[in-house]
């Protein structure tokens, strides 16, 4: 059984991904080829917003998004400590200052009566994440960053093709971020990420920050990066896009499956109302999960912790002052996570022996 089956999904889609590569050898426009314009648009139009840059990795495009907003020293952004790092590792990329709050235990996602209070006369944007492929509350959080007049960028890394309230993730900040790593919802075959947004000014802003800081050849009014997505990754994600919400419905399908038979041993990742989740991850907790999780390794099921650390308590945050004990509900959750074999190509006989071997564990 694989955690995440990649070599199924190629299989599945292999004439059309093929094909798609084939011709971006023919026309060997490597670099903003036409397939990019053509990934875009088609991901704007998904996500409903009037813009979509593609951009090098998931990384990349919650950097040049700060960038964007004229985010540096002396700013603070509040984010979670319970993500991967790249979340809080671009804050301090920009110079600016890492602020984190705890999450709430039920999702994972942050807990909002916390936000507010962290709010100073410093703090420039939010990076809320929608961890493990279910959104936080954006209208709330969005009320919130209106009051305060900060800007709110949603880490949609592992959420994409979630939905809140019928509106996609990615579509409902003023910046939406997402990456195309091989193992997310949507995964090109390398590094990968795009922007969203409705503003006109910021997708121009941060089109040129992608390609040197500017738009026209030799000419760069602004600091940028090689930011740019490849051509051949677009075509594989062009091929991937058509079968994208099936897989969804397939993902969603499995969640519920193993929701309803472990909520009775486990906490269960529950979905909010007015969600969607797309488990990029189907996390659950348990107190003894090295054990479980060494358990099910002998029974040849394959589980993965994300996250063991919270960000506050890695060396390269050391800076921000934060302690053991500041977010008891990341640090409880970092200790306790154990992430679940899940795809769409996952069997139901594989469903169930994971379901099997959760609920018989010591
Ligand atoms: C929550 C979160 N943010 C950001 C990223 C960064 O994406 P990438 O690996 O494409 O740089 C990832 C994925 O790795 C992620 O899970």
């Amino acid at each position: 059984m694989d955690f995440i089956d990649l070599k199924t999904q190629y299989r599945r889609y292999q004439a059309a991904i093929d094909e798609r590569i084939r011709r971006v050898l023919e026309h060997g426009q490597y670099i903003l080829g036409p397939e990019i314009a053509e990934l875009e648009s088609a991901l704007a139009a998904y996500v409903g917003v009037r813009h979509c840059l593609t951009v090098a990795s998931g990384t990349d495009s919650l950097e040049i998004a700060l960038r964007a907003l004229d985010i540096g020293p002396g700013d603070e952004v509040i984010t979670v400590p319970f993500t991967w790092i790249s979340t809080a590792e671009v804050i301090r990329l920009v110079g600016a200052k890492p602020v984190f709050i705890d999450i709430e235990p039920a999702t994972f996602n942050l807990d909002l009566d916390q936000l507010e209070p962290a709010i100073t006369s410093r703090t420039k944007a939010l990076i809320p994440v929608s961890l493990f492929g279910q959104m936080p509350d954006y209208d709330a959080i969005n009320r919130i960053a209106a009051r305060h007049q900060v800007a709110v960028v949603e880490d949609a890394a592992q959420s994409f093709g979630a939905t809140q309230r019928g509106r996609r993730s990615g579509g409902v900040t003023r910046i939406g971020s997402t990456s195309f790593y091989p193992a997310k919802p949507l995964g090109c075959y390398g590094d990968g990420g795009a922007l969203f947004t409705h503003d006109d000014a910021l997708a121009d802003k941060m089109r040129a920050l992608r390609v040197h800081g500017g738009l026209k050849r030799h000419e760069h009014p602004l600091i940028g990066m090689n930011g740019r997505f490849d051509t051949l990754q677009a075509a594989v994600l062009l091929a991937k896009l058509p079968h994208f919400d099936a897989e969804l419905s397939e993902r969603r399908r499995i969640g519920a499956r193993y929701s309803d038979a472990l909520r009775a041993v486990c906490p269960v990742p529950e979905v909010m109302p007015g969600n969607t989740h797309v488990y990029a991850q189907y996390t659950i907790r348990m107190p003894r999960r090295d054990a479980l999780a060494e358990q099910l390794k002998t029974r040849g099921i394959p589980t993965a912790v994300y996250y063991p650390k919270c960000l506050h308590e890695q060396p390269a945050f050391a800076a921000c002052g934060y302690r053991w004990g500041d977010f008891p509900v990341s640090e409880m959750a970092s200790r306790e996570v154990l992430s679940l074999p899940m795809h769409p190509f996952l069997t139901e006989p594989d469903q169930d022996r994971v379901i099997t071997a959760v609920r018989e564990a010591q």
